[in-house]
């Protein structure tokens, strides 16, 4: 027997074992203990059965940390949690194109959420980036379903390698922050399953995470936590995901409906009112038992699998470890978007600076700096760094490197001093800048920190625009003034539009680099780390030219994704759009040349990949990523211009050349057909192009590839938009024919899902006084300073039904009271006050309020009472 197939029997034996015990269980629960198992108990935490050996299990955010709260738990990160390894962000970690990295980082994080006796990490975040407002991009790894996909496999293989589970999240579709509770995310089934499905049917079938987090908003009509179509038929059945679906915080609506569509807990604690609701589903035959039996052996299953390695856990980590691992990642994600010779040096022309390194031409660019070149540092970044986002990602750091430290306590450069230059609230400070202008006068560089603020990147909210606030601006052009070499340093977990670079002589994007960030700049800046990152998103030249820049975000009950398949530079390429910097760039400090490409054939013949050299042919050692597009330029079937379908990062010495193998999967030609329903691929001749980014290929080759024969679903349909790319404004006919079935009604009505910031529209003047409240609050929180008060915002985009399912006293009969309320009920009691006052002569104001009250109050007192006998039944 060879070492794999002992490893696989071990793994068959222990599945075998797990089920049997799994059985057991199940065999002795009763009805409402299996209910009541599916629900949260506490904000993190489901249910134990001490008497039946099953331990609660504990979930933690998150993405890039581990958020374990011992006390007072909320999930917005606004209480404070235990100590843990801020890692770099996911934008930190695309940039890397590391898969094996992502996997040693997920391996740490394993490691620190075992310590904190946490069963399931609930990460990594892998949506899909639509649009760079969205206000949770920094938690998202790119635009490309493929490099999420296997960024987001690394990163599960190396949590679940410490006996942990992985959550990735969140499925599916789920693209924006505003209404993000209760958003209809509109599209055709095709770009869902390009796009938006892609990156977890990657991560469900190579990583096999344990848990899956159902996303808030709707896919199509139907919320993704009671949506059969994607967790039953699309998860389960094709992908073969056994796993436990948890829904997001709060994201359930009909608890019995997410039972019967695959979807294991609802999270965090609804009380007994969720568990009671199930149960009497059971009673009346609404719900087959069976149906709850199989939701509770996933919950059983993943309960006994993560048990033993928390409880087996040591009582710490090692956190000098992992901030140096914090460090090498936030070093391999720096993305070097401009590295020009600065103006007036020996040989630089005004040109381009990019294309001045890449070609290796001119004077030396400016970075990296020679040893005790100084230094004026310049930028409230440096001081109060940005390196993670807002929200339930917030992890409270072990130890926190900023770049001020750094410089200061270092000999590698001569710091000649430190000034804020403007105000991190956006307001103008002349006196600021002044002193900044002065400082970098006597500086050989200046070193700007600039960045987007925390108010611009959280959970909840989107972002409002794509630029950089402008007091920043300003002071990159009066630094430019002053000082002869300007390096840019920019955190952000996002794209800004990218005017002012030419203020720069260099440009380096450091996105949200973690707890130890500020060192790998520092590295960076004095040639210590060569920065080889590649930007895992385009970076568009203005929002403007952004593919859904009209719509995005939809304020409207559904978000229409008319742009179909063109999201980032399948958009910018196929519809010929200039960008600011492509998908996939980024320069270095050397520079490689790619050759001999060949295609590499399986046994029986099939095309498994693509083989070339890379060689390095700079002067210090550095990494390369090869990245490899598949394009149809003679396709029937529209498509974008190409498609990444493998990558592959190379590290190399100087004058070091290796070759590799970039890999294909049975994803690389196909695409999905709407009229069989099925993935079919178009026969005939692809291109196989290898390049350093999507738009600098270097090398091509054709192969020819056999078709499926499917028909051309789209054939004598008017989808011109779709065929040119051109879909930064299609019209309704097209999308209505994309959608293969009329746009849907965009108006928001009154109902359970109606969210507070609808209220405005309902037809009561309780709800309206609510409104008005919490719309200034909601208006003062963009007032320009400090963090978002993450409370309001939540409340303000959160549909009525959450009441019920955030908190464990309110029942679901309460939010049916209250949407009475909204339809009128509160009005119509005028009616009967005004009797009472013409038969009384009084009594008006009282009728009125108990009219309202009453029906709230008596919902809340019968869903108590019911919750009561259930847990009663529970024991
Ligand atoms: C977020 C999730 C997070 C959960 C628990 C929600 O608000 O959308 O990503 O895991 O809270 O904190």
């Amino acid at each position: 027997m060879t070492t794999d197939s002992k490893a696989a029997a071990a793994r068959g034996a222990g599945r075998e074992e797990l089920g049997a015990r799994v059985e057991d269980t199940l065999g002795k629960m009763s009805l409402e203990q299996k209910c009541a198992l599916l629900s949260g108990a506490t904000a993190f935490g489901t249910r134990a059965y001490p008497a039946l050996d099953v331990p609660a299990l504990e979930f933690s955010d998150g993405p890039h940390g581990v958020r374990h709260q011992s006390a007072g738990a909320n999930h917005l990160g606004i209480g404070g949690s235990d100590p843990a390894t801020c890692f770099p962000t996911a934008v930190t970690v695309a940039n890397t194109w590391d898969p094996d990295l992502a996997s040693r980082m997920g391996a740490a994080l394993g490691e620190e959420a075992r310590t904190m006796g946490v069963n399931v990490l609930l990460g990594p975040g892998l949506c899909l980036k639509r649009s760079p407002l969205c206000g949770r991009d920094f938690e998202y790894f790119s635009e490309d379903p493929y490099l999420a996909g296997k960024m987001a496999a690394g990163f599960v293989r190396g949590v679940q390698s410490q006996g942990v589970a992985a959550c990735p999240k969140h499925f599916a579709a789920n693209s924006q922050e505003t209404r993000r509770q209760a958003s209809d995310s509109v599209m055709d089934e095709r770009t869902l399953r390009e796009l938006y499905l892609t990156g977890f049917e990657h991560v469900v079938r190579e990583a096999h995470p344990q848990a899956i987090m159902s996303s808030y908003n709707l896919v199509n009509g139907t919320y993704a936590n009671e949506n059969d179509h994607l967790l039953t038929q699309i998860l389960r059945n094709e992908w073969g995901f056994d796993g436990a679906v948890v829904t997001d915080w709060g994201g359930s609506v009909d608890h019995v409906a997410g039972v019967r569509a695959g979807s294991t807990f609802q999270m965090p604690a609804p009380g007994m009112d969720d568990p009671r609701v199930l149960c009497e589903a059971v009673r009346a035959g609404r719900l087959a038992e069976s149906v709850v039996d199989d939701r509770v052996r996933e919950a059983l299953r993943l309960v006994f699998a993560t048990d033993p390695a928390v409880r087996t856990a040591s009582a710490a980590f090692d956190q000098d470890a992992h901030h140096e691992l914090a460090r090498t990642v936030a070093a391999e994600g720096l993305v070097l978007l401009k590295n020009a010779a600065p103006a007036g040096a020996v040989g630089a022309g005004a040109a381009d600076a990019a294309a001045a390194d890449a070609d290796g031409a001119g004077a030396a660019p400016v970075l990296p700096l020679a040893a005790h070149t100084r230094v004026a540092l310049v930028g409230d970044f440096a001081r109060v760094p940005r390196y993670q986002g807002a929200g339930s990602s917030l992890v409270n750091c072990t130890r926190l490197d900023t770049l001020l430290d750094v410089a200061q306590a270092s000999d590698d450069l001569d710091l000649v001093g430190y000034e804020p230059g403007f105000a991190r609230s956006g307001e103008k400070s002349a006196t600021k800048l002044a002193a900044a202008v002065e400082l970098v006068r006597g500086a050989d560089v200046a070193v700007v920190c600039l960045g987007l603020g925390e108010v611009e990147e959280t959970e909840g909210a989107d972002r409002r625009t794509m630029d950089l606030a402008p007091n920043q601006v300003e002071l990159l052009h009066a630094v430019r003034e002053a000082c002869g070499r300007v390096v840019v340093l920019l955190s952000g977990g996002a794209p800004v539009s990218a005017g002012w670079v030419a203020d720069c002589d260099a440009l380096l994007y450091l996105a949200l680099g973690g707890q130890a960030g500020a060192r790998a700049a520092y590295d960076a800046l004095c040639g210590r780390v060569n920065p080889s990152g590649h930007l895992a998103e385009t970076w568009a030249r203005s929002l403007a030219d952004t593919p859904c820049a009209r719509t995005f975000p939809s304020d409207e009950a559904t978000a229409e994704y008319r742009e179909g398949l063109y999201v980032g530079y399948r958009y910018y390429q196929t519809a010929s759009v200039p960008v600011a910097f492509p998908f996939g760039f980024g320069l270095s400090y050397t520079r490689f040349a790619y050759a001999d490409a060949a295609p590499e054939l399986t046994a029986t013949g099939e095309l498994r990949g693509v083989s070339l050299t890379v060689e390095n042919v700079g002067d210090v050692a550095g990494a390369a990523v090869a990245q490899l597009y598949v394009a149809k330029p003679d396709h029937v079937v529209f498509r974008p211009e190409q498609e990444l379908k493998g990558f592959c990062r190379v590290e190399l010495s100087p004058g070091e050349k290796r070759r590799v193998t970039i890999e294909l999967d049975d994803t690389a030609f196909r695409y999905y057909n709407v009229r069989t329903g099925a993935w079919e691929v178009e026969g005939g001749t692809y291109e196989l192009r290898i390049g350093d980014s999507c738009d600098d290929i270097r090398l091509t080759l054709l192969t020819t590839v056999a078709g499926t024969g499917a028909p051309d679903p789209y054939e004598g349909l008017g989808v011109d938009s779709y065929r040119t790319g051109r879909v930064a404004d299609v019209p309704d006919a097209e999308f209505a024919a994309l959608l293969g079935h009329a746009i849907p009604s965009p108006r928001v009505t009154i109902g359970r899902d109606m969210c507070f910031r609808d209220l405005g529209h309902s037809r009561s003047p309780i709800l309206w006084v609510v409104y008005a409240v919490l719309s200034a609050l909601h208006r003062r929180n963009y007032g320009g300073s400090g963090a978002p008060n993450l409370n309001v915002e939540f409340v303000y985009n959160m549909p009525l039904h959450a009441i019920a399912t955030m908190t464990p006293v309110v029942p679901m009969g309460v939010v049916d009271a209250l949407v009475r309320e909204a339809r009128g009920w509160g009005l119509l009691g005028v009616v009967p006050a005004l009797l009472v006052r013409l038969i009384t002569g009084g009594w008006f104001a009282a009728v009125w309020v108990l009219w309202v009250l009453v029906p709230i109050a008596a919902a809340f007192a019968e869903g108590l009472a019911r919750n009561a006998a259930f847990e009663r039944r529970l024991g």
